[in-house]
This record gives structure tokens, sequence and C-alpha cells, in this order.
């Protein structure tokens, strides 16, 4: 049976994603998918709904993303969000114009609460703006269904047409009542039942993997972390023995992580799959002699990484397919689409032009991480695996600010090892998103007995997230930082100093490089 679907157009903004998350969190499958699909394969694709999305440009501009008004007569369902709100009033002859008042953030919305998109809602709510234009004059035929005091049309539908739109973001947590109209919206206005959940997601990715797939061979790169792991049993699951997994000991994984690694996936552990564990710790470490600039390592290491794939594979034979645990958060950091590039993340900037390979597979390309922890649980893998903290592709050589040698990366190490081992005991890990150690390249004088020392500082993170794309500092236990700082400073020799970082994301990152 193929599940109801709702497409999210993306005309270029920054949360497309996040609504088709949001919609999936209503037990409804949706695709994100560009504004450049024609209408042909959008009837094709025979959605339930459609969701315009906001976007960065001004409709009023030729050069701007339109799309074709047919689209309005299908029949299908609509709901414009920001700049997709302003394409809806401007294609049917409502007018937008740049608003004399800007409104960004948080904002006090009065709804009407008659209409089915904000039934159940408050009628004086928080909603999240975000806009420099807006719709002065709605199309006609529509009715005003939100206002703010400087935002005349903040929401309108045509409830004969299914068409609506919202000015603000319902998408975003700010936006307080913002999943009750997208439900709304869903299940009122689409008429959904609900057909979709994440064993539907596990089910049917699996089904999709085997028929393309067939019977070629497939080459998988496993970290270790939860999205590679999650990836290769997605693919040990769709099909066995034709998936090698090859796990590349860069030397910059955590202490004790290489092993750890082959004992789940390698031959006594618990899948169906060839595993091939690469110690590949020398190359790299060449390689990255004397480089100092963050891209310029993340790129080495990425590139590294994919040789070493092409020599497996040369030694395996024909292989047909790369499988990536790139999940979408990897994937719009990295700048694809419309959105900049902060870091070219391990698995899509960082790749060669030329591999050597049929077709890459990424099959957690639109999941968040808490979303692929549930596919993971779905699938049966151990949850001390599914709630392992995330760990990046490029592995210590991003939390190792400055040029990696070996002896750093055995300083950092040991005492990532010493953090994690005191937060554990002292069960300060429960709900934090992410935390570990990283190395400065700052040395500064301390004094050790009688002796004066001039030593690293490490620095220790530890973030509150859910979906990483934000974070906020966690506040740990004092006493817990107090034992982590006098252990590292004396076990682990070359470091006279730790410090704690306080800084969120944004405007930090989680990683340091
Ligand atoms: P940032 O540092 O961008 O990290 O705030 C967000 C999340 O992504 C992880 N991360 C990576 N994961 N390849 C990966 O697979 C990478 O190159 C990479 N860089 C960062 C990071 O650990 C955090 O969970």
């Amino acid at each position: 049976m193929k599940n109801e679907m709702i497409i999210v157009l993306d005309f270029g903004g920054q949360y497309n994603q996040l609504i088709a998350r949001r919609v999936r969190e209503c037990n409804v499958y949706c695709e994100v998918k560009p504004y450049t699909m024609s209408l042909d394969e959008i009837k094709a694709l025979n959605p339930k709904g459609i969701i315009f999305t906001g976007g960065p440009n001004s409709v009023y501009d030729e050069a701007s993303p339109h799309y074709d008004k047919e689209i309005f007569n299908l029949g299908i369902p609509i709901l414009g969000i920001c700049y997709g709100s302003q394409l809806m009033a401007y294609s049917l002859d409502g007018t937008v114009e740049t608003a004399p008042v800007s409104e960004y953030g948080h904002t006090e919305v009065t709804v009407d609460t008659t209409d089915v998109l904000f039934d159940g809602a408050s009628e004086k709510t928080v909603c999240w703006m975000s806009h420099t234009d807006y719709i002065a004059k709605a199309p006609e035929g529509f009715k005003v269904t939100a206002y703010t005091p400087v935002c005349p049309v903040a929401a309108m539908s045509c409830a004969e047409r299914k068409l609506y739109a919202t000015q603000f973001h319902p998408e975003v947590m700010h936006t307080k009542e913002g999943m009750k109209m997208l439900s709304n919206f869903v299940y009122k206005v689409c008429g959904c039942a609900g057909d979709w959940k994440m064993d539907s997601f596990v089910d049917s990715t699996i089904k999709a993997l085997r028929e393309k797939i067939g019977s070629g061979k497939v080459l998988c790169a496993l970290s270790g972390g939860v999205d590679s792991s999650v990836a290769a049993v997605l693919l040990s699951k769709a099909v066995g023995r034709q998936l090698t997994c090859v796990f590349v000991d860069h030397g910059l994984l955590r202490k004790n992580e290489g092993d750890e690694v082959e004992a789940v996936f390698g031959p006594n552990g618990h899948y169906e799959l060839n595993f091939i564990r690469v110690n590949a710790q020398q190359r790299y470490y060449d390689k990255l002699k004397g480089v100092t600039e963050p891209e310029e390592k993340r790129k080495i290491i990425g590139a590294e990484f994919i040789r070493v794939f092409e020599e497996e594979a040369k030694k395996i034979g024909s292989v047909d397919f790369l499988v990536q645990g790139t999940i979408y958060p990897d994937v719009i950091e990295s700048g694809l689409g419309q959105s900049a590039v902060i870091k070219s993340h391990h698995n899509v900037g960082g790749l060669p032009s030329v591999v050597d390979f049929k077709e890459i597979i990424e099959p957690l390309r639109m999941l968040f991480k808490d979303e692929v922890r549930k596919a993971g649980l779905e699938l049966g893998i151990p949850e001390h695996l599914v709630f392992r903290q995330p760990f990046p592709g490029p592995g210590l050589g991003i939390r190792i600010i400055g040029e990696v040698t070996e002896e750093k990366v055995r300083i950092v190490q040991e005492a990532d090892y010493i953090y994690r081992e005191e937060v554990a005991k002292a069960g300060a890990d429960k709900n934090l998103g992410q935390y570990f150690a990283a190395l400065t390249n700052m040395r500064s004088v301390g004094v050790m007995g009688d002796f004066r020392t001039y030593d690293y500082a490490v620095v220790l993170r530890a973030v509150n997230t859910s979906d990483f794309m934000t974070a906020e500092a966690a506040r740990l236990p004092w006493e817990v930082i107090e034992k982590v700082t006098n252990r590292i400073v004396n076990e682990v020799k070359g470091v006279n100093r730790v410090l704690y970082d306080c800084t969120g994301k944004p405007p930090a990152t989680i990683e340091f490089e």
C-alpha cells in the first residue's frame, strides 16, 4: 500500500525540512521537492496536499521563484507559508508589498478561530514572524483569518478552493500552536488519515533499497556512529551479504572505539554483512601534517576516506553502490540547496568529484537525528548504540584545533575518555545531546609541583539539543567539572588547563571546526 503524501515545495526557506518533519510527526508521509518540479510531476505523485515554503526573495521580483498558477486550480489543498503565502497572494492577484514595518521573532497574532486552520487555537496566539514583505491585500474570494497590528494579512484562506496561507511559520517551535495549525491543515483540510509511522519508513526504505540494488554489490562507509550504523543495518536487512561495510580507523577515533565497532559489526557481531577494518592511522597523520585550516582538514579527511574506500572496492571487485549515513542537518549545513555553507560536512561537501561507484545511496538524508534514532530502535539496534553520542565523520580531526599530530590525538583521546567516564558515573549524561573534550591550540603557563609548565588547554563541551541545528550549553554540575578537571590535569600528560565552553549554537557550532 502506498502512503498518503504531502509535498513541501521548496522555495529556498530555512525551515523546509522542518516543515516535512512536523508533517511526519502528524503521522503523514511528507517529502520536500524543489519548486522546479513540473506540475505534471506533482500530479503524478498524487499528493493529499502541498505546502509552499518560505524563501528569501520578493515575489514581485521577476527573477524570484514563481510557480505555474494552474497549481491553484488542481483542487489539491495548498498551504503557503511566508514567501509561499505571498506567492499565493501575488499569483491570484492580491497585493504584496514591502511592509512599512518588518516583523521578526515572537509576535502576538489575532486569529479567526472559526477558520479550520485555527480550529482549537487561542484567539491571541504567539507566532514566529520573519518577513520584510507582506500581503497588503488578499486576493478576491479570500478572507483574512489573522492579523497583527502591523501585518493586515497574517493569514488568509479560501475554503472553497482549499487554499490557506500564513505569513508566520507554524513549523517552528516558537509558534506556540503551530503543530495544531499544521495538524488542522493535514487532517481537516487535506483529509489525511495518518497512515505513516517510523516503521513505515523502515519497511518502505528496505523495500526500496532492495529494488534499487537488485543483485548489486554495496559498500558502506561505517564509522560506528549512530547514523552510519543505522544506515548499515538498513542495508544489511535489505541485501544481507551483498553489503560490505568498510570501517576506516583513521586514527582520529575516540579511545578504544575501533575495537568496540569491530565487536558489534565484525565477524563475531550481530549482523549479516561483510566487515572490513582498515587501519589507516599513519596515512591520515601524514596527510594532515602541517595543515591547520579547518575546511582544508575536513576536505583532506573526507577525500582520504573516499580513497580508502576506492581501494577497498577495487579489492572486492565491482561495487555498484556506496552507502553513506548522511542525515539532514549535514545536508543543509554543507550548503546544498540554497543555504549558506557553514561546514563541509564529511560525506557531503567533502566528497571528491571523481568517485568510482555507480551511485551513492543516502537512506537517511531526509531525517533529523532523533528520527534516525527512532528508525534505529525500529530496526532492533541495541539501545546503547542507538543512543550513542553522535561523532563527526572527521572525528578528533575537528576536535583538535590547528594541526593534528599523533601526540595531540593521544591527549584528546585520554581527556575525552575521562570526561565521558565521569559524566556517565555522575549520571549527568541523561539529557545531554552531546558532550566531548577538544584540544585548543593554546598553550599557557602553569605550575605543577615546583615546576613551571607550558602545556595545552583542553576544552570541555556539553550541549542540550534534540535536532543538532540549535543547541544550548549544558549546565553540568560544578562538582563534575571539578572532578574531570582534576583528573585530566593529573592524568593526561601535556595538559595544564581545562576550560568549559559556555556558548550555544548559534552563534557557535557544536564542534569546534
Ligand atoms: P556542528 O558542529 O555543525 O555539528 O554544530 C552538528 C552535529 O553534526 C556533527 N558533525 C558531523 N557529523 N560529519 C558528520 O557526520 C561531519 O563532518 C560533522 N561535523 C559535525 C556534530 O558532531 C554534531 O552532532
